[in-house]
């Protein structure tokens, strides 16, 4: 075979690893559609289920299909006791995302492993992890403060009973409705580091509940979903508007990346943090300002001014923890929270990748030596 001449692209940046009709980024228009409808659109007429639904099966569904899903998720939303049990073990310091991970990986124990060519046993799959990671990331909400966790109520829609299971409280019902938009913004989008982990690990066959694990962990990286966290320590760090700029520098100086900014594909304003930005001030006036934001608006200005020429704007992780401090949320559990919400754009990648399925395995080029002697140890 002719030696073909393979450039490598650190990040795999730029190149195509799948064909996909699951949802479109355009970087420089900063436009994102999930199946062909813009984001704007679905965050303003749909629901966070009616959103999965979209994604995962490839269309909008009937009024009697959607029913059906959310009674089915309603139905699943409870876990066994003995996932529980464990829970109750983990270490109450131990990170919420590292919780979710075992948890969702643990769910595999109960459900058999190779009926992927059966189409009832995807639904189920799919069923039961939307309904049941919101219950596992509130439930290690409440364990670790030494408390037994709630039940899910069925009375309450997806986004209330979360809000619900966390706080022990129903939410206000702008709190839920603004919580169920922040979800629909975080399901899916396109070829991102966790939905790549999620394919790769989709492509050998292994269970659904194991796929969303490897995605988890992945999701956890602070270059990746754990940037919400890091952008409200960063924003705590700075402390007040007259130091932005101080603190810019210095991250300019020791080339150290700026929390909620930039990104490998939008070379404008994440079109996720315009919305989510209008969603935090609609809830500052309903439920009282938060000093952070006018530190948020100055850091988003003076980085514009310094990194706007270079493509690095606000990402989706910008606003996002201004809107769920708000919403009562502590700051260790946002990226569970991005995770709740990508697992329907995992699971969509799941089925397409299931679909035309062939094992990821990509090439490399080999940089080490040939013909090495084995130096015997008391030769070393
Ligand atoms: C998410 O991929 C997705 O779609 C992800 C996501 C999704 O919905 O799944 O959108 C969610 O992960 C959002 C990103 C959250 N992460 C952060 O906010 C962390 C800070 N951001 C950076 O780490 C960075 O912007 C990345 C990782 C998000 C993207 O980086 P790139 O552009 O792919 O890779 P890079 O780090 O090589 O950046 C290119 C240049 C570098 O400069 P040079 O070394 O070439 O001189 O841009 C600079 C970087 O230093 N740069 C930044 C920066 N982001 C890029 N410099 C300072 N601060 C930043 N935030």
């Amino acid at each position: 075979m002719s030696a073909v001449c393979i450039e490598f692209k650190p990040g795999l940046e730029g190149i195509p690893a799948t064909q996909s009709s699951i949802s479109y980024v355009d970087g420089q228009q900063g436009i994102l559609e999930y199946r062909g409808t813009n984001i704007e659109e679905l965050a303003k007429k749909s629901s966070f289920l009616e959103t999965a639904y979209l994604l995962i099966w490839g269309n909008l569904p009937s009024k009697e299909e959607l029913d059906s899903f959310q009674e089915d998720i309603r139905y699943h939303r409870r876990i066994k006791y003995r996932i529980r049990d464990m829970m109750k073990c983990f270490p109450e310091t131990g990170h919420p995302m590292d919780a979710l991970q075992a948890s969702a990986a643990a769910l595999g124990l109960f459900y058999s492993r190779r009926a992927l060519d059966n189409p009832e046993y995807i639904r189920f799959a799919v069923v039961r992890l939307l309904a049941k990671i919101p219950t596992m990331v509130a439930a290690f909400q409440l364990m670790r403060k030494g408390n037994d966790p709630v039940q899910p109520r069925d009375d309450l829609d997806y986004a209330a009973n979360f809000l619900y299971m966390l706080n022990e409280k129903e939410p206000d019902p702008l709190a839920a409705k603004v919580f169920d938009v922040c979800l629909t913004l975080h399901a899916e989008h396109t070829i991102n580091a966790s939905t790549f982990s999620a394919m790769v690990t989709a492509s050998t066959l292994t269970d659904p509940y194991a796929v969303i694990a490897s995605a988890v962990g992945t999701l956890a990286g602070p270059l990746h979903g754990g940037a919400n966290e890091d952008v409200i320590t960063m924003l705590s760090e700075i402390g007040s508007v007259e130091n932005v700029r101080p603190y810019l520098e210095k991250c300019l100086e020791t080339k150290a990346k700026i929390m909620g900014f930039g990104h490998r594909v939008y070379k404008v304003k994440d079109p996720r943090a315009i919305i989510l930005q209008e969603i935090a001030v609609e809830l500052f006036e309903k439920f009282g300002y938060d000093k952070y934001y006018e530190i948020a608006l100055e850091m988003e200005k003076a980085v514009e001014e310094k990194l706007g020429h270079r493509g690095i704007y606000p990402n989706v992780d910008f606003y996002s923890g201004l809107v769920y401090r708000k919403l009562g949320i502590p700051s260790d559990l946002f990226t569970p929270v991005f995770a709740i919400a990508r697992v329907a754009g995992w699971l969509a990648h799941w089925k397409e990748q299931l679909a035309a399925n062939r094992i990821f395995r990509p090439t490399q080029i080999y940089t080490g030596e040939h013909n090495v002697y084995y130096t015997p140890i008391q030769e070393r």
